[in-house]
């Protein structure tokens, strides 16, 4: 993944922001977010919603005919977030996807090693990175739900070197969703990967964690970060208040126009937290 830019991003000591998109007016949000910061970011689509996304091949060219009609400029790359069979990781590179993640939390090691392998041969030979994850994120994303399962340093380098995988997702703690109580992340565990294995890590889960513990979770080699609640939440508070305000109110753009800027204001806090501002940069590889 050479001039790839979660590479550089490691190399930088910052994190690439994925943010998770529901529709078009996310897709926007994010979008001039990142061009008002001048920073590369990740627009996410979890592999549950790609039905209620429109399919791999739609909602792959809706992001390519937003990016193009709003004119913008820094590198945005697009990714499969928690695909759940080979069959539709592969779908996702052949509709143009920049990166993959293929979904093992529910296998033992060695079936996750096995189809990582398989979704790793199909996407490289087409220029496409991809994500493996060790260990489950506990929670629930769009329905998904999971218990928190650490992940093993000796898994985590078995399926590095075993998968020729080019991002790591090790689940050390966090959640998706909102948090019971105090997030507990495994620093000492990333510290341990940290030095065992060469490629960047990838933080799921990310809404609800303190900025300085992400900026510990960065400074331990986590090149890429995961959000998506913290989105959905500003979202929502706006749309409710914007509705309660009047009764009388059913013009769309009235309605939803308040909720772009609540999706832009907060991919703009996410954009400052991981330190991606002002690192635009040409990318040969996104
Ligand atoms: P949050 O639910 O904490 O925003 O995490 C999103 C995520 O990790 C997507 O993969």
């Amino acid at each position: 993944m050479e001039n790839h830019m979660i590479h550089y991003a490691k190399d930088q000591s910052f994190a690439v922001p994925q943010m998770n998109i529901n529709g078009l007016i996310w897709i926007e949000g994010v979008l001039s977010a990142a061009e008002k910061l001048n920073a590369p970011i990740i627009i996410g689509t979890t592999d549950k919603n790609i039905e209620y996304l429109g399919g791999y091949d739609f909602i792959y060219q809706t992001i390519k005919n937003k990016i193009k009609a709003m004119q913008i400029t820094v590198p945005v790359s697009i990714h499969l977030d928690h695909g759940l069979t080979v069959e539709n990781c592969k779908s996702a590179v052949d509709a143009g996807y920049d990166s993959v993640m293929f979904d093992g939390s529910k296998l033992s090691i060695e079936e996750n090693i096995k189809l990582t392998k398989e979704v790793v041969d199909y996407a490289h030979a087409k220029g496409v990175i991809v994500e493996g994850e060790v260990g489950a994120v506990g929670g629930e994303e769009d329905g998904l739900i999971g218990q928190v399962r650490y992940a093993d340093i000796d898994d985590c380098i078995a399926l590095v070197e075993q998968a020729n995988i080019d991002t790591l997702a090790p689940a050390l703690g966090s959640v998706h969703g909102k948090y019971q109580g105090e997030p507990n992340l495994g620093f000492e565990e990333m510290e341990i990967l940290g030095q065992k294995i060469d490629i960047p890590l990838v933080l799921h889960g990310a809404s609800g964690i303190s900025n300085s513990d992400l900026q510990r979770a960065i400074d331990l080699g986590h090149a890429k970060i995961n959000f998506n609640t913290e989105i959905n939440i500003s979202w929502s508070n706006q749309l409710r208040d914007t509705l309660n305000e009047s009764e009388e109110l059913f013009n769309p753009q009235k309605i939803l126009k308040p909720s772009i800027g609540a999706i832009e204001k907060t991919a703009e806090r996410i954009i400052n937290i991981c330190g991606a501002n002002q690192q635009n940069k040409v990318f040969t590889q996104r």
